[in-house]
């Protein structure tokens, strides 16, 4: 039995260090960079008619990963399935316009931020929804998410319904199910163009930055990331693969 359980550790020892590259790093798969994401948030990550994953976050990953050699590959759920997926194994890292949080980083290494936003509320033109009377109104979110956060802390349960994606929040909205939308602006104004009859109005929640969160740990795998990431931050990479979404 000793012998068995010996064995067996040798084995799974074995494993994963064959599974560690020549780099350091850790991945799910070998030469594949698996990312989580949530593909309801364009212009970040939404899906095109062949249910491909497009967005400024793919188009970042995949320079990226020509920079290391890596495959890069979507591992498409909703955000909480995301932001769960590098804990349980099922990817390298979630890539999901995630904002970075205290209590997020006890999950993840996050890399270097690479935008800034802030919450933004998506109405129906002619509403008057504003910040000041949130706190009598239905307010729609993704779940797990930060405007689900805030809306649950300042409003209570109540005042809010939670949907797997986005794209079904703002459903509930046509329909008249919820009265505004608490959404990261950028990706509030890009639901503003492609629906007609919403507006978006600002609000005064602090801003958030994004950041691809890697398995925590995997430092090595970060730090790759990271380098590539500051590169392109300095040559204006960045800017223009936001600018060129900004449809
Ligand atoms: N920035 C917000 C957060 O981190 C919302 C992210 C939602 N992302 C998505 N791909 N649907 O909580």
């Amino acid at each position: 039995m000793k012998k068995l359980i010996a064995l067996t550790l040798a084995l799974v020892l074995c494993l994963s260090v064959m599974a560690a590259t020549a780099e350091g790093y850790k991945l799910v798969e070998e030469g594949k960079f698996i990312y989580a994401t949530s593909p309801d948030f364009p212009p970040f990550e939404s899906t095109d008619d062949n249910d491909n994953v497009i967005g400024i976050e793919p188009d970042i990953i995949a320079l990226i990963c020509e920079q290391l050699g890596l495959t890069p590959e979507p591992y498409a759920t909703d955000f909480d399935g995301a932001l769960k997926a590098p804990a349980a194994g099922k990817a390298d890292a979630v890539v999901s316009g995630v904002t970075v949080r205290e209590d997020r980083k006890l999950v993840f290494d996050f890399s270097i931020p690479y935008v800034t936003i802030r919450q933004g509320i998506v109405r129906k033109v002619g509403s008057d929804v504003t910040m000041d009377n949130l706190k009598d109104v239905v307010i729609g979110v993704q779940r797990a998410t930060t405007g689900e956060i805030y809306a649950q802390e300042d409003f209570g349960e109540d005042h809010v319904v939670g949907y797997d994606k986005y794209s079904f929040a703002f459903q509930a909205l046509v329909n008249g199910q919820v009265d505004c939308v608490l959404v990261d602006d950028m990706v509030g104004q890009a639901y503003v163009k492609r629906i007609p009859g919403l507006e978006m109005v600002e609000t005064t929640y602090e801003p958030e930055e994004f950041a691809f969160g890697f398995d925590k740990g995997n430092t090595e795998l970060k730090e790759a990331f990271d380098e590539q990431l500051q590169k392109l931050q300095d040559d204006g990479t960045i800017e223009s693969i936001i600018l060129s979404y900004n449809e």
